[in-house]
């Protein structure tokens, strides 16, 4: 074998190696600090004795999820709640979790091409129980009104094609209320963040982070989104990962950057146990009345 062949083989060997370890750190390795920057304490938004019980889509196994009752079931245990918004096709921000309508209301389609005034006649409330039977879709000023400033609420920004517009709405309705020092806006896309951000950098950001097993991403979207690589853009103060994604030394490394860090979707009792012990910031749950139970038997 000549010199030539030799040595183009060693800088094949070597080049396909660096590609190798390049593949095998995105898989594995923790590179958000790629992304650094400086996230905000939040003491108004957390309580130095213990950890905030969110409330998924509100009380969601007392209530259909989303509605105003399941919020009035959370606020009234004095639990703050998180909730999901959508624009509609006429713009206004709606509370619901899915693209669609079809698992919990008694529409049909999209959300973002179904217009407010057809929203408004839906039931979002009987397929849970035919007691809360023509419990309504509400809106996301309607929710801020009723119990804004009364509880912490996490506003979760579902992904859409219309970002800059629906941070815009969700922005205005906030400030409208008066609660930009009051409430969370999260989100799985860090650009929907982004926007956020920059309309009005006060409001606190919070990074959801999933395994993604579900969505159509291509891998080294997901990869990006896992290892944090776009928090330049979305800069949160906490990081939300998805319980089976957080570990006891990411959870260290994300504390040791200044990260709050808020744990979902938690509602078994050894589930919950694990957490407070753990020491996470907050612990969103469909169960939280468990969560409570459960803090206030642990506390001295
Ligand atoms: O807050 C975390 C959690 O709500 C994110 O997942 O699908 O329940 O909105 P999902
Ligand atoms: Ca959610």
């Amino acid at each position: 074998m000549s010199r030539l062949v030799r040595r183009s083989l060693i800088a094949l060997g070597l080049l396909l190696g660096l590609a190798a370890a390049a593949l095998a750190a995105l898989q594995w390795a923790p590179l958000y600090h790629f992304a650094a920057h400086s996230p905000r304490a939040l003491p108004q938004l957390f309580d130095p004795d213990g950890p905030l019980i969110v409330a998924h889509r509100g009380w969601s196994a007392a209530a259909p999820e989303n509605t105003l009752k399941a919020f009035e079931r959370a606020a009234a245990l004095g639990l703050p709640f998180e909730l999901d918004v959508h624009l509609c096709a006429s713009g206004e921000v709606v509370v619901l979790h899915d693209e669609t309508l079809e698992r919990t209301t008694t529409g049909r389609g999209r959300v973002d091409e179904t217009p407010y005034d057809t929203l408004r006649t839906l039931d979002a409330g009987a397929w849970f129980d035919p007691a809360f039977a023509g419990e309504p879709i509400p809106t996301l000023d309607r929710v801020l009104e009723r119990f804004g400033g009364e509880v912490l609420i996490d506003i979760e920004l579902k992904t859409t094609d219309r970002k800059a517009e629906l941070a815009e709405a969700v922005v205005a309705a906030i400030r409208r209320h008066g609660l930009v020092d009051e409430v969370l806006v999260s989100s799985f896309d860090p650009f929907l963040l982004g926007h956020v951000r920059r309309i009005e950098p006060a409001i606190a950001r919070g990074q959801l982070v999933a395994t993604f097993e579900k969505s159509d991403l291509a891998w080294h979207e997901k990869r990006a989104l896992i290892n944090l690589l776009l928090n330049g853009e979305s800069q949160p103060d906490v990081i939300m990962p998805a319980a089976d994604l957080l570990t006891d030394d990411w959870l260290r490394w994300l504390k040791g950057q200044g990260y709050r860090v808020m744990v979902w979707t938690v509602d078994a009792p050894a589930e919950i146990d694990r957490w407070l012990a753990a020491g996470v910031d907050g612990i969103i749950s469909n169960t939280p009345d468990r969560v409570l139970d459960a803090w206030t038997r642990r506390a001295p």
